[in-house]
């Protein structure tokens, strides 16, 4: 598998989730989040818009980092790929969903909350996973505690859920975390809005805040 645009995603430390509400601000939103130091967007399946704000992102602005979000089906897995996604995520683990991304050639993150899913996701061959929902779910002890029995796999995880400006430094000091992700940076309200300058703050601010903590 492909692992290239995680490796990416983990030198970038903090990946904006995104339920964009028109493709129309496609364009824009990736002008506000490359403005920013930024040039990661996971655009989600949340949306009716998603597929043709993927395609246009991919077509358009070839510098940010694309990838499709909330990727529940084999279909959506087709679709992310026709649209340029680099990389995909998903919730929850499905394996049919997982297999079909492996065989498209898609790096694939699906979601874990239990050593269950953990279990069958490395039985699947994943090693990046994304913890969802972080914070409900127990936040980063819960995590550390969860994996432990994996860690000799070489498990590094993506939370999202919850996760803000505010927590990311409890996630990114620990060395199992990839990447955080979350929607505050771009939430669908700021992106109707038109509020490239707020967008591109937050962008900012994050990307400071990984190098904060990251030294
Ligand atoms: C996701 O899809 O990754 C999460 O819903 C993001 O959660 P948040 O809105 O709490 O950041």
């Amino acid at each position: 598998m492909n692992v290239a645009p995680f490796d990416r995603a983990a030198r970038i430390g903090v990946v904006p989730v995104i339920a964009i509400p028109s493709a129309d601000y496609a364009e824009p939103l990736a002008d506000a989040l490359l403005e920013g130091g930024l040039p990661i967007a996971e655009i989600t399946f949340r949306t009716e818009a998603a597929a043709e704000a993927m395609a246009r992102v991919s077509e358009t602005r070839p510098d940010l980092l694309m990838g499709a979000g909330t990727v529940l089906s084999v279909d959506a897995v087709s679709s992310a790929v026709a649209a340029g996604a680099t990389f995909g995520l998903a919730p929850g683990f499905d394996p049919e969903v997982v297999a079909a991304a492996d065989a498209a050639g898609l790096p694939f993150a699906p979601g874990i909350m239990t050593p269950s899913d953990i279990s069958l996701a490395t039985a699947r061959g994943c090693r990046l996973m994304k913890f969802f929902p972080a914070m409900a779910a127990g936040g980063p002890d819960m995590l550390k505690n969860i994996s432990a029995p994996f860690l000799h796999l070489g498990l590094t995880f993506i939370p999202t859920g919850g996760v803000t400006q505010d927590n990311m430094h409890e996630w990114l000091s620990l060395p199992i975390i990839a990447a955080v992700g979350g929607t505050w940076i771009a939430k669908p309200a700021d992106i109707e809005a038109g509020d490239w300058a707020g967008i591109t703050a937050r962008a900012r601010h994050a990307v400071e805040r990984v190098d904060e903590i990251r030294g």
